[in-house]
């Protein structure tokens, strides 16, 4: 099972970035807990970060004919990119919606997800562990 995880705009900032929001991990820690995970599923993984509308879009093209699942964090594109609704609908992935932070619970903007109806989940507010249970979910719905 192949999964192809992204971290939208300034997710790469991780760590230093608000830490009592986002958590302390870095990037590149959170990233080798995915994979740890994502290894004892026996899931395979592709995660990539991006700062840009189009370089998420083009992502998602890129890794197509690998994916079985994605995995997407928008960042701040998730209130507001209709393109990036657009290209999750458009791959036909089953697609999981994660959040750090309980967006539901934080200021107004916040609580709007454009990109939520592209996806058949949205996993929120649970830390680095809302890409873990995101995994976990893709696994057990997993219908191949
Ligand atoms: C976020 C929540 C968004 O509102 C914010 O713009 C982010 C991170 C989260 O993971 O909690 O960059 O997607």
């Amino acid at each position: 099972m192949n999964i192809l995880i992204i971290h939208g705009p300034s997710l790469n900032f991780l760590g230093g970035r608000e830490p009592d929001i986002y958590g302390k991990f870095t990037l590149t820690q959170l990233n080798a807990l995915i994979k740890k995970h994502a290894a004892a599923k026996k899931v395979k993984v592709r995660i990539f970060q991006s700062n840009s509308e189009g370089g998420i879009i083009d992502l998602i093209a890129a890794n197509l004919a690998w994916a079985g699942w994605l995995l997407i964090n928008p960042a701040a594109y998730t209130h507001y990119s209709y393109a990036i609704r657009d290209a999750i609908k458009a791959s036909g992935l089953p697609a999981v919606e994660v959040h750090l932070s309980d967006t539901a619970r934080r200021e107004p903007f916040r609580r709007v997800s454009v990109t939520k109806a592209a996806c058949v989940k949205q996993i929120r507010g649970l830390g680095h562990n809302s890409y873990l249970s995101a995994i976990d979910f893709a696994v057990k719905n997993d219908k191949k």
